[in-house]
């Protein structure tokens, strides 16, 4: 069997590592691979990662190492060609054409929207792994690359505070995550920022002076308020201008930390979740599934439908949330 494998959207720190256990399953199990570089882009422009012979395969020698590099080395991008009919109808004559007999797309969403799209029109086996910073899909309680953004918004936090301290003031520091707070509340709980903004959660100026207020009476001298990208009353910058407005005792300053969350050497667990979740992905090609997402759900591997997985967002548990509560008290 070939198998062919490619990453799609934003790039995770992982991807790398879920490569390499698609390759190094497929070898042990006696299949080819093939990598496509620029996920469905690529897919459309017949754009194959060479080996050191400069044949369209990915060998387990070509994946050697990988596993510590951040970014992806079959490139990524989002495609607005693939998005269309005509698009799709291309990308299945070329995986005929290059007699590829299943697919294993790495990425968020979107990418699993477009396997889906592929599914119904490609009868070969697709199984996608969740590559994505944003920890929002179903059908896994940990997205590839999450642990690593958020380590490094905890990290870059923690240096804020420092000048924060420094200079008795409050930082608004605003983080990824797409329509999901998940990168903001892990990294609050993380950094013990004192306030969050996320979109799950309604955002009152008001309410939140009122508590920075209290804050300030408390002889509390920095702050640090975590701003989810997608929180309903904007990013930090928004949400900057409408504590000013209602009153904000601190004086402020913003930090967007912005694609700096995507880079850099994955963290031990991603680089695990990564090799486990593209292994998997090969073994139940292997058992003859399709169109499902290969996750990890309370420690064990588990494929769910497409549909399933699409069905909506992880949600962030109701624990996490009280948690954070507590510890701003
Ligand atoms: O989905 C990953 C992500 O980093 C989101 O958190 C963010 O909103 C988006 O991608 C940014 O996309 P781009 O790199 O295309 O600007």
């Amino acid at each position: 069997m070939r198998i062919g494998v490619f990453c799609s959207g934003g790039d995770a720190p992982g991807m790398n590592a879920c490569i390499r256990g698609v390759v190094r399953c497929a070898a042990r199990f006696g299949h080819e691979t093939v990598g496509i570089r620029r996920g469905y882009q690529g897919l459309l422009d017949e754009d194959f990662h060479l080996n050191d012979e400069r044949q369209p395969l990915l060998t387990s020698r070509c994946v050697r190492d990988i596993a510590k590099r951040g970014g992806t080395i079959l490139r990524s991008s989002r495609s607005d060609e693939f998005r269309t009919e005509a698009g799709q109808q291309k990308a299945a004559e070329v995986l005929r054409k290059r007699n590829i007999d299943a697919l294993v797309p790495i990425g968020g969403d979107g990418t699993l929207r477009g396997a889906a799209k592929l599914s119904e029109i490609w009868d070969g086996s697709i199984i996608a792994c969740p590559g994505t910073i944003d920890n929002d899909l179903l059908g896994t309680s940990y997205t590839i690359g999450f642990a690593t953004a958020v380590q490094t918004a905890v990290e870059a936090v923690d240096k804020i505070r420092d000048t924060a301290e420094s200079h008795d003031r409050m930082f608004l520091v605003e983080v990824m995550g797409r329509s999901s707070g998940y990168i903001a509340v892990f990294t609050a709980i993380a950094s013990g920022a004192e306030c969050v903004c996320i979109p799950e959660t309604p955002t009152d100026a008001a309410e939140l002076v009122e508590d920075l207020k209290a804050m300030r009476f408390r002889g509390k001298s920095s702050i640090m308020l975590i701003v989810a990208e997608g929180d309903e009353r904007g990013g930090a910058k928004e949400i900057d201008k409408l504590l000013k407005e209602a009153g904000n005792p601190f004086s402020t300053r913003v930090v967007i930390l912005g694609h700096l969350q995507r880079g850099g050497s994955p963290a031990p667990m991603d680089r695990i979740l990564g090799a486990s979740m593209g292994e998997f992905a090969v073994r139940g090609i292997i058992d003859g599934q399709t169109k499902m997402l290969s996750g990890i759900v309370g420690g064990e591997n588990r494929l769910t439908p497409f549909e399933e997985a699409l069905a909506g967002h992880n949600e962030i548990p109701q624990r996490m949330l009280d948690l954070l509560e507590t510890l701003s008290h």
